[in-house]
């Protein structure tokens, strides 16, 4: 059977970095995030047992090692609980431009999981399905449940998955995102969580992170945005603080990265509520409330080092398209 999913992307508010069981993605800490609407990936597979390997294209280009290899390690996962051994066919299309700076991964495997899960005629819950999309990628578990999400670390395969603490109709939070470097980076997110134990930090971050993730997650109820903003920036910036204090470094910062930073601080003092926060890469997300998104965008686009600018609010779960 064929099967279309759609999923959204997330941004993380408290960030997963580092593992406790790199094979099983398990994180080393309990995570919080909002999933991105306008984000979007969508997901096709079809199992048939006259395919004789299995084969991806991402956005219509034919895609072969590691990254495929990766996918296809997520239909081993699918095809072991369904019980066969077909091959699939997969193909991804997001909705934004590849290589625009933006992580895909945690909208891909939230989708291929999706997908592949109905493909193969399983009827999975919405935590089997997170579990699922967190073995293709730690964040993508996040991108199964709607609207703003939590991941409690788990210790098992089983118990490790993401969950809805407020639906996408909760707060109308915008993320803006300031895209400073578009380029692919040398270390991605599977490399740099490989890294963390390395240096002297992490231990203090993952030793404090709980205290955070409440913090964020009582914000988020409270639509609180001072209170978000001001964990978010911190958890943001002690994660980088780990990256930048790895053996070997893993720095991802560029020039306009602290640029807007200071921007931000300047922006608030002229009273425009927008707080920062940073994946593995250089790009700036600034969250603040839609009444304040349009003129948030317009500055960070003024700035020298912003090259653009994208724009979301908050999204929906995963989910199964009707197929045409
Ligand atoms: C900085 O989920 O991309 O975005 O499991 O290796 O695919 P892999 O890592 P990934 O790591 C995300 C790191 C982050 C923070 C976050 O999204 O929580």
């Amino acid at each position: 059977m064929k099967t279309t999913a759609t999923s959204c992307s997330n941004i993380a508010f408290i960030k997963y970095w580092g593992n406790a069981d790199p094979q099983l993605r398990i994180a080393a800490n309990p995570s919080l995030s909002m999933n991105l609407a306008d984000l979007t990936i969508t997901a096709t597979v079809q199992f048939d047992p006259d395919f004789p390997s299995d084969t991806l294209t991402i956005n219509g280009e034919h895609v072969t090692g590691g990254a495929a290899e990766r996918v296809f390690r997520q239909m081993d996962i699918i095809r072991q609980k369904a019980n066969f051994s077909h091959r699939a066919k997969i193909a991804t299309e997001s909705n934004f431009p590849a290589g625009a700076g933006i992580a895909s991964s945690a909208a891909a495997f939230s989708a291929l999981a999706v997908a592949g899960a109905a493909a193969a005629g399983l009827a999975l819950s919405e935590a089997e399905l997170s579990a699922l999309a967190r073995r293709g990628s730690g964040s993508a578990c996040r991108s199964v449940p709607p609207g703003f999400v939590q991941w409690l670390a788990g210790g098992t395969d089983e118990t490790s998955f993401a969950t809805t603490i407020a639906p996408a109709d909760h707060w109308d939070l915008v993320d803006v995102v300031a895209i400073v470097s578009a380029e692919h980076k040398a270390v991605g997110s599977t490399g740099g969580h490989a890294l963390a134990d390395t240096g002297v930090l992490q231990a203090a971050r993952v030793a404090s992170a709980t205290e955070r993730f409440i913090a964020a997650k009582e914000a988020v109820l409270a639509k609180d945005l001072p209170a978000l903003g001001t964990v978010i920036e911190e958890d943001a910036v002690m994660m980088h603080g780990v990256m930048m204090t790895s053996r070997p470094p893993l720095f991802y910062w560029q020039p306009a990265t602290l640029a807007v930073i200071h921007a931000v601080y300047q922006w608030r003092a002229d009273g425009i509520p927008v707080y920062f926060t940073i994946d593995a890469g250089p790009n700036v997300h600034l969250i603040c409330e839609r009444p304040h998104a349009a003129a948030v965008e317009s500055l960070a686009r003024a700035l020298p080092g912003v090259q653009k600018t994208m724009r979301s609010g908050v999204g929906g779960g995963a989910r199964v398209l009707p197929s045409p």
